[in-house]
């Protein structure tokens, strides 16, 4: 048996296999079957930052009701503080059912009042933080000051709370590189690369717009393959991947160009909570038939080290196979 024990974010988990950030993630029992299917960690389904603020417009739409403003002021407050309370909820309970380490995780745009609460998510128990954050903007601003707006969450968060907490990022950057190697700086314990999201589609038949797959496949793996093996010699923190990862194989790719755990998601919604098992056996199968002792052994083995490999690592035309092998 291989040792598949991996410190992430400071933590120690009994391997790499984290359950991501998901509608599985979002009720207790599901917490209960993860852990007992063998998973090292998990993350909690995001609260929405904007969520919330959706809620509370929400309410105040409401105001033809009648209502006088005060009322208005409560109702308002008590549904985010029933959002925020439920998910609160969520956390002390995981803690008293499952020993793996519970990563909670908020959606967030901004680094505004949601922060307040990111301090209650460290006192509910949560063992570390995700912040799943893509900032969009279809107005003419500049690409720095969006690019900001992530540091400046960093930061708040930060001074917030004392738990490790992760960014999980989309590649939808001008400068990848730039803006990964800055993030690892901006004091954060993780960067989870990628978060893949919902696209829209085109239904030539009734020509319409429809949805695009909710569920990755397993050829999505290759842009964490790359941008993971690009930079993890670059970046300053740990690195937890995620999409496309549907087997054990992918596990031991992912953690080869240098992740430090990997994340599923699409693979558990395709095969169910058990699936787990199946792919920390073939993790553990994979490392003994190769003779390695532990998955310590093959982390970033393969990724490359110098300006030069990198070069030939990032090439992008199709003008030469490549292979490095190690
Ligand atoms: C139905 C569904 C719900 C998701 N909800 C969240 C979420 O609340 N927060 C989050 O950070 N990621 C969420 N994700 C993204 C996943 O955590 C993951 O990053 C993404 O699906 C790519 O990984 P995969 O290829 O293993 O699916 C969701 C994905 C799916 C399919």
């Amino acid at each position: 048996m291989a040792d598949l024990k991996t410190i992430y974010m400071g933590m120690e988990l009994k391997n790499p296999v984290i359950a991501g950030s998901s509608g599985i993630t979002n009720n207790v029992e599901n917490l209960k079957k993860i852990e007992k299917h063998g998973a090292g960690a998990v993350v909690l389904k995001s609260i929405f930052e904007e969520q919330i603020l959706y809620e509370s417009d929400q309410e105040v739409e409401a105001s033809d009701l009648g209502l006088h403003p005060e009322a208005m002021g409560y109702l308002s407050t008590m549904t985010k503080e029933h959002s925020v309370y439920n998910y609160l909820s969520l956390i002390e309970e995981a803690k008293k059912v499952v020993s793996i380490p519970v990563i909670a995780s908020v959606n967030c745009l901004t680094d505004g009042e949601w922060t307040t609460f990111a301090k209650r998510i460290q006192d509910a128990g949560a063992d570390a933080l995700e912040l799943n954050v893509l900032i969009t903007d279809y107005k003419d601003n500049d690409s720095k000051s969006i690019e900001n707006k992530y540091f400046k969450i960093a930061e708040k968060v930060k001074k917030i709370v004392s738990i490790p907490f992760a960014l999980k990022l989309s590649i939808l950057f001008s400068n990848i590189p730039q803006m990964l190697t800055g993030l690892s700086r901006s004091g954060v314990s993780g960067l989870v690369l990628f978060n893949r999201y919902w696209s829209p589609d085109v239904d030539l038949d009734e020509m319409a717009i429809t949805s695009g797959s909710i569920y990755s496949s397993p050829e999505e793996i290759v842009t964490p393959i790359r941008w993971i093996g690009l930079m993890s010699e670059l970046i300053e923190c740990d690195i937890s991947a995620s999409t496309g990862a549907h087997d054990g194989n992918s596990v031991i790719k992912l953690i080869a160009v240098g992740a430090t755990t990997v994340q599923v998601c699409s693979a558990l919604y395709l095969n169910g909570i058990e699936y787990i098992e199946k792919i920390v056996k073939q993790v553990n199968d994979w490392l003994d038939s190769h003779g390695y002792k532990s998955v310590d052994d093959i982390r970033d083995i393969l990724g490359p080290k110098t300006h030069e490999e990198r070069k030939v690592f990032g090439r992008v035309q199709f003008m030469k196979y490549y292979t490095l092998k190690k």
